[in-house]
């Protein structure tokens, strides 16, 4: 630490150290102009190794700072040392995975939340932060088109939280699930959960963290349907397994079926799954619905057909930091019941009463609705962002990539050395090379190797006509793309074409 500034300095809290806020800031702020600009001309997906910069950092933490006065250095060196080192996810030519979302007004919200820094566990521990939180899921709910069941200002049982990632969300789905079984007096070893084989992976992991599977292979209790051509959950197979579970004293408990899935984006049938599961009548399985990012797209209305069903399921997810321009991490999750989801993972040490959250309190305290007891103030990140862009804006976001998706397949279309392998969905578009697995996976390889751009390699998954045949996936999504990037993509993916096809 230098002479001059202190350990004062470091805290924020200080004077000096509010005053000294500004030589960071002024440095963060014109690295981020210079990186955000850079992102076009920087490769996507830079080789690395492992090791890379591992090899470069000194094994042990620094005894002594290098102080406050010199926090440029800091900015530099990060920015040499790390930024050279990653996948550029914010790249207009990054077209791999599903996008990981931001924009300048959800920046600010974020760093705003850093600055203040609260933790909302309870309403009482920082009131604008859940009530902040608590309108946005509903100006959300409203935005998506979603019935009033999932509304706190709508519904006296419903309502929603953020949670960090779908992931999350299917966790707190599980656990919700297996609570309203063990109320009913089901004994929790024969709670039994339902998903297909195109359902994101997120799902048994949650039923291996809730101890309903031993591993990932486990299905005593995890059944993993098999989908129809089109890669959705056939709801006639689904009847079938859960009779069959039923009548070997089983319980089933939980259904997840997807909007948008990970792979091809297909579309489970929603409304024909929810017309078996009721089938079962009261005491019939949860239902929660992974629209984990397909569901951005139903801020424009003509999407909104997609969550078609979902009105009659008892949760939801979504999430903002794929598509809707509001930084990782943001997954909005709602439930028709919080109180049997609260009541899932409630427990109330001495510490954590208060007069606001006892005795009928009337307040909502999310420390029950995850597993974390902290959380930040991520919901002032989402409100800079709809108060920024409006609903409009954000409809005329979605528009736009899926404009250009369609311009892309368009080309797909045209070309006879590709074909699509299904029906786009959105900004997703699914291709493969003419002339067998081997030759798609090559592209893919080809394609990211010289980084311009970057797409994904996909399987289409045991049981399909083509089992085990390798796919192209291209997803539009990230925020700055333009017309401009899908021809660089048209163009690479052509390079790679001559590559593969011809050895050049
Ligand atoms: C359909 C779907 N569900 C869930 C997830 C998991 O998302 P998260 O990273 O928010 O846990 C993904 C990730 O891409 C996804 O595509």
């Amino acid at each position: 630490m230098d002479d001059q500034m202190g350990m004062q300095q470091w805290i924020a809290q200080s004077e000096q150290g509010i005053e000294s806020l500004n030589l960071g800031v002024e440095g963060v702020l014109e690295w981020a102009q210079r990186y955000l600009r850079s992102l076009e001309d920087r490769s996507v997906c830079p080789p690395a190794v492992w090791g890379g910069l591992l090899n470069h950092m000194d094994a042990a933490p620094p005894e002594r700072g290098v102080g406050i006065g010199a926090i440029q250095s800091l900015i530099d060196e990060a920015d040499e040392e790390f930024m050279d080192r990653l996948v550029h996810w914010g790249s207009p030519r990054f077209f791999a995975y599903f996008p990981c979302s931001n924009s300048v007004p959800a920046i600010l919200g974020e760093l705003m939340s850093a600055v203040v820094n609260v933790n909302g566990m309870l309403w009482s521990t920082s009131p604008a932060c859940t009530e902040l939180e608590v309108r946005m899921m509903d100006w959300c709910a409203e935005m998506f088109g979603l019935d009033d069941g999932f509304r706190f200002d709508r519904s006296e049982k419903g309502g929603g939280c953020i949670q960090g990632t779908a992931s999350e969300a299917v966790l707190a789905a599980v656990v919700a699930a297996r609570r309203r079984c063990t109320r009913r007096g089901i004994d929790r070893s024969l709670v039994t959960v339902y998903t297909s084989d195109q359902a994101h992976s997120s799902v048994v992991k949650a039923a291996m963290v809730a101890g309903l599977a031993d591993d990932a292979e486990d299905r005593s209790r995890v059944r993993v349907l098999e989908t129809d051509a089109d890669l959705r959950i056939d709801p006639r197979n689904l009847e079938r397994l859960m009779r069959q579970d039923l009548d070997a004293g089983l319980v089933p408990a939980l259904v997840v079926p997807t909007i948008g899935t990970t792979s091809t984006g297909a579309r489970d049938p929603i409304e024909g799954i929810m017309d078996v599961v009721e089938s079962f009548g009261d005491d019939r399985a949860w239902v929660h619905v992974d629209a984990a990012w397909a569901g951005a797209a139903c801020v424009c209305p003509e999407f909104q057909g997609l969550l078609s069903g979902a009105e009659r399921a008892d949760s939801l997810c979504i999430n903002p930091h794929k598509w809707l321009l509001t930084n990782f991490d943001c997954d909005l999750f709602w439930v028709r019941d919080r109180e049997v989801l609260v009541d899932s993972m409630s427990i109330t040490p001495a510490y954590l009463r208060d007069k606001a959250s006892e005795n009928g309190g009337g307040v909502i305290d999310y420390r029950d609705w995850h597993v974390a007891l902290g959380r930040r103030m991520r919901a002032l990140k989402l409100w800079f962002v709809i108060r920024c862009f409006g609903v409009e804006g954000l409809r005329e976001h979605i528009r736009g990539h899926v404009e250009l998706a369609e311009r892309f397949e368009r080309w797909v279309d045209s070309d006879d050395r590709v074909e699509l392998v299904c029906e786009r969905m959105l900004g997703l578009v699914c291709f493969r090379v003419v002339g067998g697995s081997a030759l798609t996976k090559g592209l893919v390889d080809a394609v990211n190797g010289r980084g311009r751009v970057m797409i994904t390699h996909s399987v289409v998954p045991i049981g399909q006509e083509r089992a085990g045949e390798s796919i192209a996936r291209v997803s539009v999504g990230t925020p700055g793309v333009q017309e401009s990037d899908i021809e660089v993509l048209i163009e690479e993916i052509g390079v790679g074409l001559d590559r593969v096809l011809m050895g050049n």
